[in-house]
């Protein structure tokens, strides 16, 4: 039995949907734990390319069910149309998604008020999904739930309620649209009826599936450097996407967790704001972003890159208990003859001894680098560790060896394929 977390060990967009796809081959359920519609994973299988942003990415395998827990805030219009979407690819949600009814849902002026906001001069560089201020209002014990679908006329007080503050906001702040309540309540009424037969008590459901000694993965959104607490705040997402995140997004203890899987990208990559230490504004960025394809699955925006950050891996490692790491995008640095690993950082002179999550301290140090020769070979085709050249192996375990953490997969190419298990 295993309850296998797997989350993004670095900004986001490690390739969290491909690992989870490929490892959900042996298990029963898949669950997501937080974020929202701002997620992007993408899965490809036999060349076709799936975007998945709120379903959990086991849906490809048949017999898995999945779970979207409560700690998710659900845009109704994603959820219908990753519905529709998968329904066209002769993948049928009916019978194999649960959504839990205690994840709040995000609404209309969530949306316009995270655009909005973005509109200011200390812009976050959010996705603008209204990921922020659902959870806002989650915290503020506004928030509209799943459950509260069910009583309509407490829901008709509960968003009246909230529509008159928001609309007083949107005018008197934002000089924005205004949002009718009936309109809303009949909007979201009619989702409440097309997924009602997906709603249930998922906590009982995974716990009941824990006693029952099945196998689950819970998989996480953006990464544990976006994470509110232990990111680089305030350039962070409104969630925990670090392993405590999977507990508290789920309903399920912290002692029935069996491993930690961090994805990681062979460099690495940030979309938004904030500090990025070892960024390569420059030739070398470019590179990486075209060779990468390092571009928003979600917003389309291009992708900041940058070198493997082994201090961030450390840090990230720390906070999350992570046992074993999966590598992507190795194939990406195949064409480099030179690749660089941030090994440390220096500030005023001195080397740090930890990765300062503070933005503004971490926006001020100075990476320190060691230098590594490429491997000048396509090793996309390779699916066994010992085929990989002798320095791309010699690359894995200097990362193995800067983080202190055992690499349980290498990542050679986007296919469910193209992974290599060590
Ligand atoms: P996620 O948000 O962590 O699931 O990652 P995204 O899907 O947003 O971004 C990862 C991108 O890299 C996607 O386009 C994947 O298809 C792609 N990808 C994943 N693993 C590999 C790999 O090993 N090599 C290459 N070249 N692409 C990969
Ligand atoms: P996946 O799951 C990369 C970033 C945004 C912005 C910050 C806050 O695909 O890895 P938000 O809309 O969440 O309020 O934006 O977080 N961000 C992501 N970056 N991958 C993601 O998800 C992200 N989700 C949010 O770019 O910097
Ligand atoms: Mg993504």
């Amino acid at each position: 039995m295993s309850v296998q977390i797997i989350l993004g060990a670095q900004w986001g967009d490690e390739g969290k949907g491909k690992i989870v796809d490929v490892l959900s081959e042996n298990v029963d359920i898949v669950a997501r734990y937080q974020g929202g519609a701002n997620a992007g994973h993408t899965i490809v299988i036999g060349g076709k390319t799936t975007a998945l942003h709120l379903i959990p990415s086991g849906i490809f395998r048949e017999g898995i069910v999945c779970v979207i827990g409560n700690g998710v805030v659900i845009d109704p219009n994603a959820l219908l149309n990753e519905m529709e979407m998968l329904r066209s690819l002769g993948v049928e949600t009916r019978g194999r998604l649960l959504i839990s009814h205690n994840a709040h849902l995000i609404m209309p002026y969530h949306t316009l008020l995270d655009s909005m906001a973005e509109q200011g001069m200390d812009k976050i560089g959010t996705t603008k999904k209204g990921i922020g201020p659902a959870y806002i209002d989650k915290y503020a014990r506004t928030g509209i739930r799943i459950v509260d679908l069910l009583d309509r006329d407490s829901l008709c007080v509960k968003l009246r309620r909230n529509i008159e503050e928001k609309n007083l906001l949107l005018k008197h702040i934002y000089n924005a649209q205004q949002f009718d309540v009936d309109k809303i309540i009949e909007e979201y009424t009619a989702f409440d009826v097309t997924i009602d037969e997906y709603i249930t008590d998922t906590a009982a459901y995974l716990n009941n599936a824990i006693a029952e000694k099945k196998n689950l993965i819970l998989e996480g959104a953006q990464g544990a450097l976006l994470d509110v607490d232990h990111g680089t705040y305030p350039f962070v997402t409104s969630s925990n996407p670090t392993s405590g995140g999977a507990c508290t997004g789920l309903g399920i203890p912290p002692t029935a967790i069996t491993d930690v899987t961090g994805v990681v990208k062979a460099y690495t990559t940030r979309v938004g704001n904030g500090p990025f230490p070892s960024e390569c504004d420059n030739e070398t960025g470019e590179r990486l972003r075209t060779t990468g394809g390092e571009y928003g699955t979600t917003t389309g925006r291009p992708r900041r890159c940058g070198w493997f950050d082994a201090v961030a891996l450390r840090y990230a490692s720390m906070i999350n208990g992570i046992d074993n790491i999966a590598i992507t995008k190795l194939d990406v640095l195949s064409s480099f003859d030179e690749i660089k690993i941030c090994v440390a950082y220096e500030r005023n002179g001195r080397q740090l001894k930890y990765f300062p999550s503070d933005a503004r301290t971490l926006g001020s140090v100075t990476p320190v680098y060691e230098t590594f020769k490429g491997w000048n070979d396509d090793i996309s085709k390779y699916m066994s560790f010992d085929k990989l050249p002798w320095r791309a192996q010699e690359y894995i375990q200097l990362l193995e060896r800067l983080t202190g953490i055992r690499v349980s997969f290498v990542s050679v190419g986007p296919g469910r394929e193209q992974t290599i298990k060590l």
